[in-house]
């Protein structure tokens, strides 16, 4: 059983998605991208990973269909685009500890403090993140918004997270890193990006 966003109330494990029947060998190191946008960082990274399964979920229309088209245009069957709110349509998906990795490529930051409460990584999803991952699993976050990265580092390692860095450290890129859209401008322009590189203990 786990527990869905909304209510709390449990969802039982038969009813969530047969990830095997959908992504063959692939599923056993399933991951989600959340806010996946025009899906730079989706569609590189299902190329350069064809044994990992990636769900990406973006609540733009527009944006899903176009990716979701250009994944089947690839041919990356390792790649689900899904449209939706990531907060309401994760716990519904993936069972408690199904996650090899979660990546979230900078969210909107809603600069307005009364809009603060819209942000992604707020306190309910820094602990719905931890549940959903497996032991040892990778929170891999990027901002180009310096507060919102200290704030998400501070809230994350409070919920329970263990940061490779050290605490309250943010992360050199990897060198393997697969940029996303707006990552790959940044990286063009020299625009500082915040990474963390969180583990579930
Ligand atoms: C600033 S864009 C970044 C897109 C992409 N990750 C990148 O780095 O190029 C943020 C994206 O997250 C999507 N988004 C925001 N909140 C979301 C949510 N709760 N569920 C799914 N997508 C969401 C937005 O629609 C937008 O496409």
């Amino acid at each position: 059983m786990i527990f869905s966003s909304e209510d709390d109330a449990p969802i039982a494990l038969e009813l969530l998605p047969d990830w095997g029947a959908r992504f063959g060998r692939a599923a056993g190191r399933l991951e989600l991208e959340i806010g996946s946008g025009h899906g730079g960082f989706a569609l590189a990274y299902a190329k350069a990973f064809p044994e990992r399964a990636l769900v990406a979920i973006e609540q733009r229309k527009k944006f899903a269909a176009m990716v979701a088209a250009k994944a089947e245009k690839r041919a990356l069957p390792n790649l689900l685009v899904l449209c939706g709110d990531a907060r309401l349509l994760a716990p519904r998906l993936f069972p408690a500890g199904g996650l090899a990795a979660i990546h979230v490529h900078f969210p909107d930051p809603w600069w307005k403090r009364r809009h603060h409460r819209r942000r992604l990584v707020d306190d309910r999803m820094s602990t719905l993140l931890l549940g959903l991952l497996a032991p040892g699993g990778l929170l891999d976050f990027r901002t180009d918004v310096e507060r919102y990265a200290l704030e998400a580092v501070a809230r994350l390692e409070e919920a329970g997270f263990a940061n490779e860095a050290g605490p309250g450290r943010f992360a050199e890129p990897p060198p393997d890193e697969i940029p996303s859209t707006r990552e790959r401008r940044y990286l063009a322009t020299g625009q500082p990006v915040w990474r963390l590189r969180l583990r579930k203990p």
